[in-house]
């Protein structure tokens, strides 16, 4: 079956989507994303990632480009065009295209509307069995990184820095030393005295929407939450450490820029956390009953 995409109304071959060299995405990065999860056909956490992405629209004022029942209409169409069980779906709005320059264009403009979806593999096993490492990294990002911006330079250099440091993510820490979040994950930790921590919400992270189900699935099963900022030295010094996002679920992580958290080995805490997030991607409704 080969890919389609979804290009402002039309069903394209992947091969030859495209927009105008004069979007706003591609010039200004003025645009925003989401990226959610396939499971057994179904998206997870679906409404709370366009209430995301409606959120960003309007952070930015570009006009909401179409209702909910057709971004589900759209959605679900991409996911049988494109023969999908488990995968990812991608859509990004971006400010539409106009002459370049900078202020806003003329009113009426329409946003650039583009969905692709994919199928993936199962998450290695041995990654989540053995754990991953992560690096630190100053955090560069501007002021609104609770906007989900395709503008998205400092984290690729990161991931990038990441890689070639045979790691799988790296953790950003703001002036005051403390850690903000991964290049595309949110950073959890276990602290020494077994408190599950992660950044409360902000302008200086984004609100994972992974991040908001394990807490809901963790407080339901009396698993508490503590939402504050944590430092780096918290970090290196914490019994277990892990990651969530879309595209990761929940990971451990063993080793910060090279020494092992803990015992350098995955924790009881986030393999619990893990087992109670891959339920509800089973399973949603029985996860939430
Ligand atoms: N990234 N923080 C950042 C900076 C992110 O880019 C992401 C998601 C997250 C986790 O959010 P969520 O749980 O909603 O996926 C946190 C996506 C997956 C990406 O850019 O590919």
């Amino acid at each position: 079956m080969s890919r389609v995409a979804y290009v402002n109304g039309r069903y394209v071959p992947h091969s030859d989507a495209a927009v105008h060299i004069e979007d706003r995405g591609y010039q200004f990065a003025d645009g925003i994303y989401e990226v959610s999860a396939i499971q057994g056909g179904r998206i997870i956490d679906e409404e709370a990632h366009y209430d995301r992405l409606e959120r960003s629209l309007g952070e930015l004022q570009i006009p909401v480009p179409m209702g909910r029942p057709a971004l589900r209409l759209i959605s679900r169409e991409m996911i049988r065009r494109n023969g999908i069980r488990d995968g990812l779906i991608y859509m990004q709005i971006t400010r539409g295209v106009a002459r370049r320059d900078h202020p806003f264009p003329k009113a009426g403009t329409p946003p650039s509307v583009v969905m692709t979806a994919k199928r993936v593999k199962a998450q290695s096993a041995e990654m989540v069995a053995k754990g991953v490492a992560a690096i630190t990294i100053q955090d560069i990002r501007w002021a609104r990184c609770d906007i989900k911006s395709v503008s998205l330079l400092p984290n690729v250099l990161g991931k990038q820095q990441a890689r070639e440091a045979g790691a799988y993510e790296a953790w950003m820490i703001d002036r005051d030393g403390m850690v903000t979040e991964g290049t595309s994950t949110n950073a959890w930790i276990v602290t020494a005295t077994g408190e599950v921590v992660t950044r409360s919400l902000s302008n200086a992270i984004l609100g994972g929407i992974t991040r908001a189900s394990l807490k809901r699935l963790a407080e339901s099963a009396q698993i508490k939450i503590v939402e504050r900022a944590f430092s780096l030295e918290e970090a290196r010094t914490a019994k277990e450490a892990f990651l969530t996002s879309t595209t990761g679920y929940v990971l451990p992580i063993v080793t910060l820029d090279g020494a092992p958290v803990g015992d350098g080995t995955p924790g009881p805490t986030t393999a619990r956390l893990r087992d109670l997030y891959m339920a509800f991607m089973a399973d949603p409704a029985a996860a939430a009953a």
